[in-house]
């Protein structure tokens, strides 16, 4: 067993730095990570950068030495080796390892000059465990709360951590201090802002890394990385919000050769910051980064989506609105036709006993009043793509294994059943969705769900009031889903505790 001692210590504390590393220029102010586990291999990361807020502070061509271990001591060398980064990729690291053993710990760092990295724990993905600890996370606003969620996901050590977006948010600067903002329905709401972005809204690479590296720098979310492999896709705030394809948020406000070159800074700033295994291809001024693939762990097989880069924009206007004619079109694409065939060929062949969707989106649907004919409904999230929605439920009940989704972007918890007909609980229930709530983000939009829930007999459990993040073990006759929720993330030291398990073989 690793020991937290390692590398973890109280909860306002950085994670475990080696004494030789204490120096002012210290280069791994931004943590160790891994990712993207396969059977026999792992992402290893890690980025120097001794003035982080200002571009790294690297300059040149630099070389750094890694190492892989059996054990947390770092006596027992499994791989290591040199490699050399510089300015091209902000002075990031990434070790694409393979041959390992399937589903088993490894222990990693980095050096550079007399430096010595803090030490990693990652694990390899397997195909015969017969269990998993899966932890699910999104939306982490850092200027909403502190990561507080984090210091207890890594004291939990999961298999891996599955991160489906906003990881990081592209706004400006707030004000410090707690603000009453109108809710809508004549209601107004506290909202705190408890630390402050380090610049304007960013737009370029320099703004990407140095917004990175204010988000890497929180003890807590190193110590998450630290603590277990993450498999990551982007949202919407890694780039702009709401953003789809290459349409931004707010055409009238950036042109489409603005956006594209933007787009491509922040595709850059995302590979130089997670452990994922490959960088952003341009073809022309078209930018494209993998995220979606397909991850095995024990019974549960993941499909870990990307639905913000190749959507078709949203139909009838942004936003939560009653359905226009025009979503019905067969054509509309929340995963562009290359990932959809993917998605649905790794749904036909799954052999594990539970086939994933890892979704940004909500995939499930939500009326949020009682109208009768066109209720109103988020069109950001799969309920604007029906379509194509009820494409993969008809294979998603078609295939042999159970099918499980995982979702963020909304800000609040919720498990619901998943049906048929997405619109009428009454029809077979064909799995379950868990709807994380965010790391750190608010949730103005509570209210109004909690009032609608009556009008969504498909929603088991719903808070919107806190944040947190999912436990998620996995055996083979059951999916448990433990929400952790923080009591006030607004207080750093805030206690993290159970909300509700939800086991599906109770279901
Ligand atoms: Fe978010």
């Amino acid at each position: 067993m690793f020991s937290r001692r390692l590398f973890l210590t109280s909860a306002s504390a950085a994670l475990w730095v080696p004494a030789s590393a204490r120096a002012s220029a210290y280069p791994f102010t931004l943590g160790v990570a891994s990712g993207s586990p396969r059977e026999d291999g792992i992402v290893l990361w890690t980025r120097l950068a001794p003035e982080p807020l200002k571009g790294g502070g690297m300059s040149g061509p630099a070389e750094v030495r890694w190492r892989l271990c059996e054990d947390e001591r770092m006596t027992k060398v499994v791989r290591q080796g040199v490699v050399m980064t510089g300015d091209d990729v902000g002075h990031s690291v990434h070790i694409v390892l393979s041959g390992l053993q399937s589903g088993r710990d490894y222990f990693y760092q980095f050096h550079y000059a007399d430096a010595d990295s803090p030490i990693g724990r990652t694990r390899t993905a397997s195909r015969t465990a017969t269990t998993a600890k899966l932890a699910h996370a999104s939306c982490q606003s850092y200027e909403s709360g502190y990561f507080t969620a984090y210091k207890d996901m890594a004291e939990w050590m999961p298999d891996c951590v599955i991160h489906v977006g906003d990881y990081i948010y592209e706004g400006g600067i707030g004000t410090l201090g707690t603000r009453m903002r109108d809710i809508g329905k004549g209601r107004r709401q506290a909202f705190e802002t408890v630390r402050l972005h380090n610049s304007a809204e960013i737009v370029t690479l320099w703004d990407y890394r140095n917004r990175y590296a204010l988000y890497k720098m929180d003890p807590h979310l190193q110590a998450a990385h630290a603590a277990a492999p993450w498999i990551v896709a982007m949202d919407d705030h890694e780039v702009d919000n709401n953003w789809a394809g290459d349409t931004p948020q707010d055409p009238y406000a950036q042109t489409m050769l603005e956006f594209r070159v933007r787009k491509l800074a922040a595709f850059q700033a995302y590979w130089e910051h997670m452990p994922i295994e490959k960088p952003p291809v341009l073809e022309g001024l078209k930018s494209t980064l993998q995220m979606y693939g397909r991850y095995r762990f024990g019974p549960a097989e993941v499909n870990l989506l990307d639905t913000r880069q190749f959507r078709d924009d949203q139909a009838c206007g942004d936003n939560r609105k009653p359905p226009c004619t025009a979503l019905l079109d067969p054509k509309r694409t929340l995963t562009g036709a290359a990932q959809e065939d993917w998605l649905l060929k790794g749904i036909n062949r799954c052999e594990a006993l539970f086939t994933v969707l890892a979704s940004q989106t909500w995939f499930g649907s939500f009326r949020y009043n009682g109208a009768p004919d066109a209720p109103e409904r988020n069109l950001d999230q799969w309920d604007g793509y029906p379509v194509q929605r009820q494409r993969l439920i008809d294979a998603l009940a078609a295939g042999k294994a159970r099918p499980i989704v995982l979702s963020g972007d909304w800000h609040c918890s919720a498990v619901m059943s998943l049906h048929r007909d997405p619109y009428e609980a009454k029809t077979p229930r064909i799995g379950h969705e868990f709807a994380g709530t965010s790391i750190a983000s608010a949730c103005p939009w509570a209210r109004d769900m909690k009032d609608a829930l009556s009008q969504n007999p498909h929603v088991h459990h719903y808070n919107g009031d806190q944040r947190g993040y999912v436990r998620h073990t996995v055996t083979r006759d059951n999916w448990s889903a433990e929400y952790r929720v923080v009591a006030d993330a607004g207080i750093e030291t805030s206690p993290v505790r159970t909300d509700i398990t939800f086991d599906t073989k109770e279901a």
